[in-house]
């Protein structure tokens, strides 16, 4: 438990896309020890089975899977319709699933598909999550969207044309979202993780030298200078339970940036260091 001995989700319900692996299994298991019941919703069904059979014993199904394509309408539907009918309601939607292209560092080699790929799984994925929560949210008028945007949502030159693209277009599209629901007491975040060690990420950020690529860093502090402190999935899970909580409940159209201080800080220009 995060704090104090109250759980700060109790009662709630929770649909987490991307579930079964890195920030969103985190996040699915905070969630669930802060008391609300989840459906995990991914692509990957041997790991989402298994974190849905370690959390919700059968004899309670406090946590389920469904499998979830979210670029496809009818799945997301119905991954909002399992939470609705399996658990009464839906109070907190993190459109989480994410995906990048293979890196190639000139947009002269980048292939259109892997560009569709990218925008499909990491905009689309996100409209749709939005959509089919809010069918649901509306009508109860209330509920906590929340979605995962990135750094590359922010700055350029951190990710590949597609996956920058995607990120920019979630914390937008997260603003307008925000704007339309609040009339219907529904809002709408995002949350902003710096690099965190996952499968999306392995090989992601290639060391240079002077900025710890000598090995006096590990990878995920390179570019930040928070000393002390390594970003980890539970601290982006934090996050997300706070924006999902009551604790939040005034607070819409936020980009919330968890990076150790990277996007305020120019590498080229530090009087300080
Ligand atoms: N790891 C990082 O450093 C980092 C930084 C910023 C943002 N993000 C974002 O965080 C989110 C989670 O990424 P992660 O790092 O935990 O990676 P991950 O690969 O561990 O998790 C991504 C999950 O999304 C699922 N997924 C992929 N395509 C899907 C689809 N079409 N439908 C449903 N599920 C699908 C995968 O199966 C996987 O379980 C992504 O949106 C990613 O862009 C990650």
């Amino acid at each position: 438990m995060s704090s104090g001995t109250a759980r700060r989700l109790e009662g709630k319900v929770a649909v987490v896309t991307g579930g079964a692996s890195g920030i969103g299994a985190s996040t699915v298991r905070l969630l669930h020890r802060e008391g609300a019941k989840v459906v995990i919703a991914d692509i990957q069904d041997e790991l989402g089975r298994a974190i849905a059979a370690e959390l919700g014993p059968s004899d309670e199904q406090h946590c389920v899977f469904v499998h979830c394509d979210v670029t496809k309408e009818t799945d997301v539907r119905d991954a909002v319709d399992a939470a609705v009918s399996r658990f009464g309601k839906l109070d907190i939607m993190f459109n989480n699933a994410g995906v990048v292209d293979p890196w190639k560092p000139s947009i002269r080699d980048n292939e259109k598909s892997d560009f569709e790929r990218v925008l499909a799984v990491n905009v689309t994925g996100v409209f749709l999550g939005i959509k089919q929560a809010a069918r649901v949210m509306v009508p109860a008028r209330r509920g906590s969207i929340v979605n995962t945007a990135s750094v590359s949502g922010v700055h350029g030159g951190v990710a590949s044309h597609a996956y920058t693209c995607s990120k920019h277009a979630v914390v937008g599209l997260t603003k307008n979202a925000a704007v339309e629901l609040g009339e219907h007491g529904v809002r709408v975040n995002c949350v902003s993780p710096y690099l965190v060690k996952t499968p999306l990420t392995e090989g992601f950020f290639k060391p240079k030298p002077g900025k710890g690529g000598d090995g006096s860093k590990k990878p995920t502090q390179m570019y930040t200078n928070l000393e002390g402190v390594e970003l980890e999935a539970e601290d982006i899970a934090e996050a997300v339970l706070y924006l999902g909580s009551d604790e939040s409940r005034y607070v819409s159209g936020h980009n919330l940036i968890v990076d150790g201080g990277f996007t305020i800080h120019n590498t080229g220009l530090n009087l300080f260091g």
